[in-house]
């Protein structure tokens, strides 16, 4: 079929061209939305689930409702070892921004402008040479005494307060939208939570929206231990066989395109629903589908078109950021992994946890000389450890890749 109009997106963040599956988290973060304006007590949401599966395209999504209900917004992707002041600065700067033609008083703007400089500059303060001083672009002077103590829990509080102010006098509120979660370092987790918590008690319509990888709640209840009560999580998954099936005919059906039943149960086969790989296989099949109605044939012949891009691109990349002794580890996991896949999916699990114990008998090693290793890959995000003593895969089907590699030697 014409290469030219093919509907579909696969690639990180890329928006899909049908959000398939996720109406009951729409829905209820219209409710948030309106609860929050209100003054209502609500917890914010937070999208937990492996690499793949719409994190990053549902929380932009969520983004354009918060917009279209004339709310200040901005967003964020955490990166390890970064600080969140920056970041945080440039998105509240954003959403006020966006708030700032609907209020009454200019001056109440640049006022809290002047916080969110001194906010941001007090990340720099300390620095000797000019080179490294970074300047936000705000053109207020930056006020004192308020959000630059320098600790970072009490400003936050101090500004993300003020920043509600604003949206109180206009009657929206904000919304920060925070992805990969998991990449913030411990001290912005737990100033995040407390901010967050000091403002659903006094009812501010300021939310914090977030995504991460399926221990994100982990890291923050180790953090907080009331964070579970802050937000509610919401576990982002693969899309049962309607939706995965709706992800592919109603893009094809605005071309004038149709799915033989025989092709659609190929094409579910071979994604497991996993959102990414519903776009892979759809695109590589609609490529080699000389007409509509596309067949099973055509997922037949398109799907190692698929196959071989994905390990590129979705695998590949991944595994090349390991060192020969991290890619040991991650070999042994896959071997084990084998079927912990199974067990863990009819279990309703995440997808397979593998103990840690188990790696170390298998590589023949005492567990603690792994944990380097191990710390490494969960730092650059290629597994995480949901439960104690055990590890599993962020990539859905990153076993399976793996098992199909040969060996290095
Ligand atoms: N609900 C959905 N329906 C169809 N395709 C989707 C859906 N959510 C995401 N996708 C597709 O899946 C891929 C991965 O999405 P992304 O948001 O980057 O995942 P994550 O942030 O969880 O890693 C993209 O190609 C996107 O178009
Ligand atoms: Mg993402």
């Amino acid at each position: 079929m014409d290469p030219v109009r093919n509907p579909y997106a696969p690639g990180a963040g890329q928006r899909p061209p049908e959000l398939a599956g996720r109406d009951r988290e729409l829905e209820m973060f219209e409710v948030v939305l309106e609860r929050v304006a209100r003054g209502r007590p609500e917890r914010s949401m937070m999208l937990t689930g492996l690499r793949g599966v719409g994190k990053t395209v549902l929380l932009n999504t969520l983004r354009s409702q918060a917009i279209a209900r004339l709310w200040g917004s901005g967003k964020i992707e955490a990166r390890p070892d970064q600080s969140l002041r920056r970041p945080v600065s440039a998105a509240l700067h954003m959403a006020v921004r966006e708030l700032a033609p609907h209020h009454r008083a200019p001056d109440r703007i640049d006022e809290f402008l002047g916080v969110l400089k001194a906010f941001a500059l007090r990340s720099t303060a300390g620095t000797k040479t000019v080179r490294d001083r970074w300047q936000p672009g705000i053109d207020v002077p930056a006020a004192r005494g308020r959000a630059d103590s320098g600790d970072i829990e009490i400003d936050l509080v101090e500004l993300f307060t003020d920043a509600a102010s604003i949206a109180t006098d206009v009657g929206t509120g904000i919304a920060l939208f925070i992805d990969e979660m998991q990449d913030l370092g411990a001290a912005d987790v737990s100033a995040l939570c407390a901010a967050c918590h000091e403002l659903s008690q006094t009812g501010a319509p300021l939310i914090v929206v977030g995504a991460g990888l399926p221990h994100v709640p982990a890291v923050l209840s180790a953090s907080k231990s009331y964070s579970e009560r802050l937000f509610r999580y919401q576990r982002i998954d693969r899309l049962d066989r309607l939706s995965a099936d709706l992800a592919l005919t109603a893009p094809a059906g605005r071309e004038g395109v149709e799915y033989s039943v025989k092709a659609l149960d190929a094409l579910f086969e071979a994604s497991g629903g996993y959102p990414y790989f519903v776009q892979a296989y759809g695109k590589a099949t609609w490529d080699h589908a000389p007409r509509s109605p596309i067949t099973d044939a055509d997922v037949r012949v398109g799907g190692p078109e698929a196959e071989a891009e994905l390990a590129v691109g979705f695998f590949g990349s991944r595994y090349e950021r390991a060192t020969p002794a991290e890619r040991e580890y991650l070999r042994a996991m896959a071997a084990l992994d084998d079927r912990a896949e199974e067990t863990a999916t009819a279990r309703g699990g995440w997808a397979g946890a593998v103990s840690t114990a188990d790696i170390a008998k298998a590589l023949g090693r005492k567990p603690a000389s792994l944990s380097p290793a191990r710390d490494a890959l969960i730092k650059k995000g290629l597994i995480y450890s949901g439960e104690r003593g055990t590890v599993a895969f962020t990539v859905p089907h990153f076993g399976r890749y793996l098992r199909s590699q040969p060996a290095e030697n």
